[in-house]
Formats: C-alpha cells, sequence, structure tokens
C-alpha cells in the first residue's frame, strides 16, 4: 500500500511546516482543515473536516496509510478529548495503520489543564490498536513570538517567575514527524527539545529588544501545583537539548526590524 499521507491542523503553526515538508517527500500528502474555502496548493489535496464533530472525516481518511495529527484547539482544548475519540474511530474505518502525534514535554509531569487533555490524547492513542508514534517536543519560538506580541500591548509584560523554558524550531519537529511518518510506528520516541534552557524574563526581554518595544517585564509567582512544576522544569528536557536553531537566530530572522 502506498504512504498516504494526511496532515491534520495543516493551516497551523507546526501543520504548515509538516505539510510543506511531506510535499517535498514526493509522497502523496493530504490535509486537513476545517475551512470551506480550501487552499489551492499544488501537490497536497485538502479536505474539509471537523474533528470536534467528524464531520468529513471518512471522506478525508479513505486510502490513508499515515496521520500525522498535528490539530488542535488551543481556544476550546477540552474539544481535543472527543475530537481524539473521532479521529481514532475514523481512522480505524479508513484502516490506516500508523498516527504519528505531537506532544509535549512534560504533560506527565505538569497537572496545567492544557497538558492533562495532551496527556489524555497519548493514553487514548496508544490504547487504539492503531500503530502509533509520539513525539513530545518544547515550546515553539513562534507559540512564544504570537504570546508576546500579545501581552506586550499592555504596558507591564508578566512572565512566570523562576521557569524555565527550551523553544525548539517548529520547522525541525516537522522534519522529525516527517521522519517518523516514514517509518514503522514506534510508540514513544525521545523528547525533542531546543538548544538551551533559557529563564522566561530572559526570553521576553529578547523578544521586546528585538521588536523595538519598550515594557516593564514583570515575574509573576504562579502559586500551587501547576506552578511547582512549571519552576520545577517539568516543561524542558535538558538531556534531549538536540535542536540547532537558538531563540537569538528566531529572533534575529523573524522578529528583528
Ligand atoms: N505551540 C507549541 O509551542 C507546541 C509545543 C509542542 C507541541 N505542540 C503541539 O503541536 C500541535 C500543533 O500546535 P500549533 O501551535 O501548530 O497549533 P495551531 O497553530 O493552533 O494549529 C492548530 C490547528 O488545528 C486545527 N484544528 C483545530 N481544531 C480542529 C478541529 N476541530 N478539526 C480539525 N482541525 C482542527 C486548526 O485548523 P483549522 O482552523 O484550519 O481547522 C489549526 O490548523 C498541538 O497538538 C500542540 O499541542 C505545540
Amino acid at each position: 500500500m502506498e504512504n498516504v499521507i494526511m496532515v491534520t491542523g495543516a493551516t497551523g503553526v507546526l501543520g504548515r511546516e509538516v505539510l510543506e515538508r511531506v510535499r517535498r517527500t514526493g509522497l502523496p500528502v493530504r490535509a486537513l482543515t476545517r475551512r470551506t474555502e480550501l487552499p489551492a496548493e499544488p501537490g497536497v489535496a485538502w479536505f474539509t473536516g471537523n474533528l470536534a464533530t467528524g464531520d468529513g472525516l471518512d471522506e478525508a481518511f479513505a486510502g490513508v496509510r499515515t496521520i500525522i495529527h498535528c490539530a488542535s484547539d488551543a481556544r476550546r482544548p477540552k474539544n481535543d478529548i472527543p475530537a481524539f475519540h473521532r479521529l481514532l474511530d475514523a481512522a480505524k474505518r479508513a484502516g490506516v495503520e500508523h498516527i504519528v502525534n505531537i506532544s509535549i514535554v512534560g504533560v506527565d509531569r505538569n497537572p496545567f489543564p492544557y497538558y492533562r487533555i495532551k496527556l489524555e490524547g497519548e493514553r487514548l492513542l496508544a490504547e487504539s490498536g492503531i500503530g502509533w508514534t509520539n513525539l513530545r517536543a518544547t515550546q515553539f519560538p513562534e507559540l512564544l513570538n504570537m504570546a508576546l506580541k500579545a501581552v506586550s500591548k499592555l504596558p507591564v509584560v508578566i512572565v512566570p517567575a523562576r521557569t524555565e523554558l527550551q523553544p525548539v524550531d517548529q520547522g525541525e519537529v516537522a522534519d522529525r514527524l516527517v521522519e517518523l511518518a516514514q517509518g514503522e510506528p514506534a510508540g514513544q520516541v525521545p523528547d525533542l527539545a531546543g538548544p538551551k534552557v533559557y529563564p522566561a524574563t530572559r526570553l521576553a526581554k529578547d523578544w521586546l529588544r528585538a521588536a523595538g518595544r519598550r515594557r516593564l517585564v514583570l515575574p509573576v509567582f504562579i502559586p500551587g501545583r501547576i506552578g511547582r512544576a512549571f519552576r520545577s522544569g517539568a516543561q524542558t528536557a535538558p538531556d534531549r537539548a538536540v535542536g540547532v536553531r537558538t531563540w537569538e537566530q528566531y529572533l534575529a530572522a523573524e522578529v528583528s526590524r
């Protein structure tokens, strides 16, 4: 069977990078979005489908061998659980052989609500009976960029105190996902983390300098178990600092003016 690859979340930060790389492999590639106006992109078959409702999934998945699952509803993350059920049910009906899932470093060590949902998705996948591969990555610089752009509209930029992050380039995560999608189901694979660990305050100050914005950076103590988990470094993986592109390189290329 030809390895027809479906990318969910193909309009997102990560999905766009994944889609472009799958396209470059020359393998047949499909892309899923909730949008009804589909991009006209050479070499990609776009499908309208909604994982939260199941609409359109049977058509989109028919004949697919591998799914790279990058979709997630960050605004309504609770939708991700029904979405996972519908993804798996439709994948089974279509005879999909391999689902490559993207998750986040620390989902098993931090009770942050979005992380709990990601962990539940991992569990559903592992118990689905479908071949699976799960990769956990650290924070994408593009996510930090979008978050800092939003919070820097205020005069004071609030960041979590004594918290470290380890940005990993979303393009490098996409490279790894596409590599995994061309192999056999591998289960839980080693984490993918960026080349350096930075205090969140430093990331914010570097970003403000690059963006040419003068703001006060105010570290705020997050109470409770979630704050403790973040301060303990649960979201970093210093022993898996295999990413190459640094935060400084990202800022120079994408933010500095
Ligand atoms: N951002 C990070 O730092 C980071 C780090 C590690 C792992 N991750 C994981 O990487 C994945 C992608 O993150 P991202 O930052 O690229 O997200 P994103 O930019 O918000 O993109 C999410 C995508 O999901 C699609 N989507 C949402 N709900 C859907 C639904 N009900 N049915 C079908 N598609 C749906 C959206 O497509 P349409 O709007 O076109 O339908 C969108 O393209 C997520 O699983 C996230 O947890 C992220």
